[in-house]
């Protein structure tokens, strides 16, 4: 899957239908060559030979400063004495199976950076890292994963999603202008913002035809991902973790290394896009790809800050009856905890409310069928807790600044080897004297005064805090190996590939609303799978939006992710518990299509219907959610199938009624009937 030839000094990887080439230039600076469609090493070698010369090097692998470079650089050095740059120098490469590492250095400093390529048997994404070390002392400025570029297109556009807290992944698509795009993170979490992915295509491709270049970044810190396009019609992005302004500094021997920027070429489109990107999530980052997601009940939306181990019971009673697999008690259950103002950070059971500790609750739960799952936020601190007042050092924070709090919390310095090890102890605590299958992972805020006082390198902390709470999470999962975790952060703040290294899922938004989730999910989806994509049936009308919508249609919404349960049961009529407890079982039946098939979007939220079909690996069963959120005519269409064969027949699970393949491919489905909030599911299989 990797060549190398020695004379032309060219790479050539190959994945199942793409090729990547690079090269070293005279100055062994080393070159990009080709992403694409797959070449021979032949082929590869007559684009080195033919378009890059002095007239067009090609880009740079790894964008670095000096000579008559002007882009924004990947990488950015400063030693001691204010020299600046990298002039190249090739070591050697290795290749071992799935893996290319080139070493290089500088020709006249004491660094040396080598670049990570790795592929895959069974997909096309590629994976880039680099790492420096250092042989003398030097400041990293700037120290991307990766940089990419893209063949000359006719035109360049990118997609990408931005948002904000409640209204995350909003799917964009704008035409990449001439100069520097920047998607960023300045927050020390991913954010809810920007998302470090983005695809770009040469503005023709469609969902489900045209060449489509895209990257996501693993990494669930600050981030950046710099899009360039040239005045001479020439299209490249660098990307990593930081934000500008960061300084690392490296002693002799010490070693800096980047998360993974992994890139896909796909020639089927957008929608074949995000089906290589989920299957590769499921192959090979998602720890425990198989797992089954459970059907959660959450309580937060139900009772917020207002609970009791009396009223959890109750909850726990009611989720039971509805076929939940795993109940969640959500914030407020430990310290002083009964508002967001006070107790986070102090996780023993408030004993006002929990007596007798977790003990009989869990119980409880257990005693239900049903597994016990708990809220935590483990990176923040409420000034007002007795964790604050004994280690008021332990947040982040600046000598003789203010320590400006959001959300009336401040951040716990991660980085600080103490305080990660004390936070691993007390998860790992309460994990081994309780029965807990679940950990909601929440962090509910940016960083601010980022400072790490007495460090003689602070800024490291940007870096350091987010592998300590990877490695937290990893340690706990060693050690508790049935454990499940859900990555929060505000809703959707921290999604990216880094913590879906550690998390089964991902909670997507804050909001429920069912009709805005539509649009959420199809931005969730464009990178991530619907396995890892929680979301719950609340009440209506709706807490965020006061939106009222069908108990059914909320369903079929949240079907088509991770479902989980988060309304107040206690309010809901005998007959929704009925309606929800045959939605629960269909979503059983359902699970292992949703989750494990691959996904095709057959229509945008745009478009009034949105439409999202669901094919299992074996092509027998399919699934097909519909939703409308209008009666406005122009949802009237009927809605074609894809991914069936056009001789078989399928029956629909429901009603019962048989259809050809030939004919959902060419005439779809009927059009929903025209309601405000109507949604359809319908569950194909095919006749033998
Ligand atoms: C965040 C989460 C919510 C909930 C609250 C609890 O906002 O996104 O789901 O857990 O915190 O305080």
């Amino acid at each position: 899957m990797i060549v190398f030839d020695s004379a032309a000094r060219l790479w050539l990887l190959t994945t199942p239908s793409s090729s990547y080439a690079l090269r070293l230039d005279e100055n062994d600076a080393p070159r990009h060559v080709h992403w694409g469609a797959r070449l021979t090493l032949e082929q590869a070698l007559g684009i080195s030979e033919e378009y890059h010369g002095d007239h067009d090097p090609g880009g740079e692998e790894l964008a670095v400063e000096g000579g008559l470079r002007f882009a924004a650089p990947s990488l950015t050095v400063r030693y001691g004495d204010g020299t600046r740059g990298v002039e190249w120098r090739y070591l050697g490469h290795t290749i071992d199976g799935e893996e290319l590492r080139i070493d290089l250095a500088d020709r006249s400093r004491e660094l040396r950076i080598t670049l990570h390529y790795r592929v895959f048997g069974d997909c096309d994404v590629i994976e880039r890292r680099a790492t420096v070390r250092a042989g003398e002392p030097v400041e990293i400025l700037r120290f991307d994963s990766a940089a990419w570029t893209l063949p000359h297109l006719r035109d360049y556009r990118v997609s990408h999603v931005t948002g904000e807290w409640g209204r995350e992944f909003q799917l964009r698509r704008i035409d990449v202008p001439v100069g520097e795009t920047v998607f960023t993170s300045r927050l020390g979490i991913t954010g809810h913002h920007a998302n470090p992915w983005l695809m770009v295509d040469a503005g023709q491709a469609t969902e489900e035809h045209g060449d489509v270049w895209s990257a996501a970044l693993a990494w669930s810190g600050s981030w950046r991902i710099t899009l360039r396009r040239d005045p001479l019609g020439r299209a490249s992005w660098t990307g990593g973790f930081g934000h500008e302004g960061l300084t690392w500094r490296l002693g002799p021997d010490e070693e800096l290394a980047t998360p993974v920027f992994a890139g896909l070429y796909a020639s089927d489109g957008f929608g074949g896009t995000s089906r290589a990107w989920h299957s590769y999530i499921a192959s090979h980052v998602l720890p425990a790809p198989d797992a089954v997601r459970p059907v959660i009940f959450n309580s937060w939306e139900a009772t917020e800050f207002d609970i009791s181990q009396d009223q959890q019971m109750e909850l726990a009673e009611l989720a039971a009856r509805l076929g939940t697999e795993l109940f969640v008690m959500d914030d407020a259950w430990f310290g002083a905890r009964t508002s967001d103002a006070a107790g986070l950070g102090d996780w023993w059971p408030n004993p006002d409310r929990f007596p007798e500790g977790l003990g009989p609750l869990i119980t409880k739960v257990r005693g239900l069928g049903m597994k016990f799952g708990l809220w935590v936020e483990p990176e923040a601190v409420n000034p007002d807790s007795d964790l604050y007042r004994a280690h008021p050092d332990w947040v982040l924070h600046q000598p003789g600044r203010s320590r400006t709090t959001s959300r009336n919390q401040l951040v716990l310095n991660m980085a600080r080897p103490d305080v990660a090890e004390w936070t691993h102890a007390w998860l790992d605590r309460l994990l081994a004297e309780h029965d807990i299958a679940f950990l909601k992972w929440d962090m509910n805020r940016p960083f601010s005064e980022a400072g790490w006082p007495g460090h003689p390198d602070p800024e490291r902390l940007w870096i350091d805090y987010v592998r300590n709470v990877h490695a937290i999470l990893d340690r706990l999962r060693a050690d508790h190996p049935d454990l499940l975790i859900e990555g929060c952060a505000g809703g959707g703040g921290r999604a990216d590939l880094g913590m879906l290294r550690h998390v089964e899922q991902l909670w997507t938004s804050d909001n429920t609303d069912a009709a805005e989730r539509v649009a959420i999910q199809y931005g969730f989806g464009q990178i991530y799978p619907a396995r890892a994509m929680g979301a719950w049936v609340t009440d209506s009308p709706n807490t965020v939006t006061a939106r009222c919508t069908p108990l059914r249609y909320r369903f079929h919404v949240a079907m088509s992710g991770a479902l989980g349960i988060g309304g107040d049961l206690r309010r809901w009529t005998e007959d929704e518990m009925v309606w929800a407890k045959g939605l629960v079982e269909q979503y059983k039946r359902i699970r292992p299509i949703v989750h494990g098939g691959a996904q095709y979007r057959l229509s945008p939220p745009e478009a009034g219907t949105t439409a999202v079909q669901y094919v299992s690996a074996d092509a027998s069963e399919t699934v097909v959610f519909l939703f409308q959120p209008s009666s406005l005519p122009r949802g009237k269409a009927p809605i074609r199938l894809t991914a069936l064969d056009p001789a078989a027949r399928y029956r629909d699970e429901a009603t019962g009624a048989i259809h050809h393949g030939a004919v959902l491919l060419s005439h779809g489905l009927p059009p929903l009937l025209t309601f405000d909030t109507t949604s359809e599911l319908v569950h194909l299989r095919r006749l033998a």
